[in-house]
């Protein structure tokens, strides 16, 4: 108040009283010059704006060249000074200020003497009239009060002071119930329990309130009430804040806040942790999760987005939250212009980025780098499995670097081989569409369908063996066309209700239906187990090719309840039938095939 004072004294009643006052002596630049600078040229070159590249609130500037390539101002030779040429010119068009009257013939003599003298400007003379919130804060004196006897600690002789100016009387005490009430809600966000009201009613030793402040300040609560309003200058949140809005855990950031104010963290140690606790020597996981405050910038995932984008955005973020944070600031201003009010140039805002501006993550959808944060000895403990795995890993390595390994391999190898080679091909003799698919064979014998997609169709298909015991039958759907179909569904995939089989022995009277006695497969989506098509459950025997990995053929093998016996040979007739629940989920290519191993 008292520097307000000041300011309006020297600038308003300036041309009489400073004159008279100056004309004998020295020109003192913070009390006769900057104020005329502030009112009359402030406007056009200040720190708003600074037409023709010139700043009278800046020394350097106003010393410097300006856009004409002339300074404004040569120390000791007004004469030669742009800026006494300009005030003193008689050209319209020239003249400053550039608006408004012109200065009068004193405050001529007053800028033309400065100069003259030297131009003094004193490195303390601050760049502009500074706002209170800039000024270093002084203890003030305790104002006077009447009724000496109601303060209690020095606010209360300001409120007093203002009470009695207003001449009101301060209201009475309140009773000490809710005076626990108030400070329990202050300090933790919830009232008092009956038991602690009752305690503290009865607790009669002078220093019971700060008792209960200390019991206060010792509750878990204590931190939680007060990391709020923190948490919510650090935007933390539980999800990505764009779009889709996606889950996000960062709650050990949460609860490091909440820890460090319960433990009390002074408020540097507080700000150094949260804004580069990850450099500090031998950080801690704790130091390191306190920087989760500048993780909490939001991420966009939605479609078309352009990482580098978000992430700059998250950088500007960053300047804004820790000057808003931490300096109560609108730094933000400063990304497009020089700051207007503040003394923040665009020039420091973009040094500040710099500082924020060498972060690795990058707006990617899962958040990387993210880090594990352990509880108390969980980190030991995932060493110690972690070194075991090692081991038996190595012992599996060793082992297997062995000749009598390669041995076994080998013969395994050459096994499959023979088994795999047992399986003989079916040649289809017969094969239609009872609901309607065309059906044709191609010349690797598989039995392709088309046209038509009826809902659960059934191909009927006889194909004629030689003489044999035969064990097995193995279904193999094959892949089709560039995006791979396994079947006609429009995912690309099939469900086979059911898969049954008759015998027709040569010369033999009538087919004999056949019965299965298990059945496996080398893929089933969930909950359509090849099972299913001999047992009867659920929906069938399903494959889908949507995701790329199933893109591949697949075979059913069927193990036969009694071998079928044909010494002659004979016809095998197949009946696949589709699920009617799955409308065209029909196969859409297969083969045949069976075993006597
Ligand atoms: C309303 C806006 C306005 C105010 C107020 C104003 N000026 Fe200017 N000033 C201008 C503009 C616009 C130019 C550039 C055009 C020109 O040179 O006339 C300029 C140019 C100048 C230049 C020449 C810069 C160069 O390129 O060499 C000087 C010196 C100057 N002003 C001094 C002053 C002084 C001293 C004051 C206050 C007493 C003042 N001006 C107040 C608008 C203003
Ligand atoms: C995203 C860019 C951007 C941000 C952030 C921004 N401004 Fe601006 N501001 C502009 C633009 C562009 C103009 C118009 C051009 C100019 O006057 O420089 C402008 C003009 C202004 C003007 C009028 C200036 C004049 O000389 O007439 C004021 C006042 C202003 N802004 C204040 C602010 C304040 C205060 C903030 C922060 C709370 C802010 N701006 C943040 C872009 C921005």
């Amino acid at each position: 108040m008292n520097r307000m004072l000041r300011i309006i004294a020297l600038t308003a009643p300036f041309v009489g009283a400073a004159t008279a006052h100056c004309a004998e002596g020295t020109i003192d630049f913070k009390r006769d010059i900057q104020p005329l600078f502030e009112r009359r040229c402030y406007e056009c070159h200040g720190p708003q704006k600074q037409k023709s590249g010139l700043r009278f609130d800046q020394k350097s500037v106003a010393f410097g060249s300006a856009d004409s390539g002339k300074p404004a101002v040569v120390a000791g030779k007004s004469a030669e000074s742009t800026l006494i040429r300009r005030v003193t010119s008689s050209n319209a068009d020239e003249v400053m200020p550039a608006k408004g009257e012109r200065l009068t013939t004193a405050e001529i003599d007053l800028l033309k003497r400065w100069i003259d003298q030297g131009a003094a400007w004193p490195e303390d003379a601050a760049a502009q009239k500074k706002h209170w919130a800039y000024e270093k804060p002084v203890r003030p004196e305790l104002p006077a009060v009447r009724k000496k006897s109601w303060p209690r600690n020095p606010i209360d002789f300001f409120v007093l002071a203002r009470l009695e100016k207003e001449k009101l009387k301060p209201s009475p005490e309140a009773d000490r119930a809710v005076l626990l009430r108030r400070v329990s809600l202050d300090l933790t966000g919830l009232p008092p329990t009956l038991d602690e009201v009752e305690a503290f009613l009865a607790d009669k030793s002078p220093d019971a309130y700060e008792k209960a402040v200390d019991r206060l300040l010792a509750s878990l609560a204590y931190g939680e009430r007060w990391a709020r309003p923190w948490l919510d200058l650090a935007r933390y949140a539980d999800t990505q804040g764009y779009e889709k809005d996606n889950r996000r855990s960062i709650w050990p950031y949460r609860d490091w806040v909440i820890n460090a104010l319960n433990r009390n963290l002074p408020f540097d140690q507080f700000t150094i942790e949260q804004l580069a606790g990850d450099m500090l020597p031998n950080a801690t996981q704790d130091q390191k999760v306190a920087t989760g405050f500048h993780r909490n910038t939001m991420t966009n995932t939605e479609g078309g987005t352009d990482n580098e984008e978000f992430r700059y955005e998250a950088v500007v973020d960053r300047i804004n939250t820790t000057f808003a944070a931490w300096m109560g600031s609108t730094m933000a201003c400063a990304q497009c212009h020089n700051h207007k009010y503040d003394p923040f140039t665009t020039v420091e805002y973009y040094r500040i980025m710099a500082f924020f501006n060498n972060t690795e993550d990058a707006d990617y959808d899962d958040e990387r780098p993210t880090a594990r944060v352990f509880k108390p000895g969980q980190e030991d403990k995932l060493n110690r499995l972690r070194d075991a795995e090692r081991a038996a890993e190595k012992k599996l390595n060793d082992a297997v670097d062995t000749p009598e390994f390669a041995t076994t391999l080998a013969d395994w190898e050459a096994k499959l081989e023979t088994e795999k080679s047992t399986w003989e091909t079916l040649d289809p003799a017969e094969f239609k569409s009872e609901a309607g698919s065309t059906l044709r064979k191609n010349n690797t014998k598989s039995i392709i369908a088309e046209g038509e997609n009826p809902s659960n169709d059934t191909y009927v298909v006889t194909a004629p063996i030689g003489g044999g015991r035969y064990q097995g039958i193995r279904l193999e759907v094959l892949e089709m066309g560039p995006e791979k179909a396994l079947g006609r569904h429009t995912n690309g995939g099939f469900v086979l209700r059911s898969f049954e089989l008759s015998v027709t022995p040569q010369g033999g009277d009538g087919a004999k239906p056949v019965e299965w006695k298990s059945v496996t497969a080398d893929f089933s989506e969930k909950n359509f187990e090849v099972t299913n098509v001999i047992s009867g459950k659920g929906d069938g025997w399903a494959v889908a090719t949507t995701k790329p990995e199933n893109r591949v053929r697949r075979s059913a093998y069927f193990e036969l309840k009694e071998p079928i016996d044909l010494p002659e040979g004979g016809n095998l007739t197949f009946a696949l039938k589709h699920s009617d629940k799955h409308p065209g989920a029909n196969i859409r290519r297969f083969r045949l095939y069976v075993t006597k191993s």
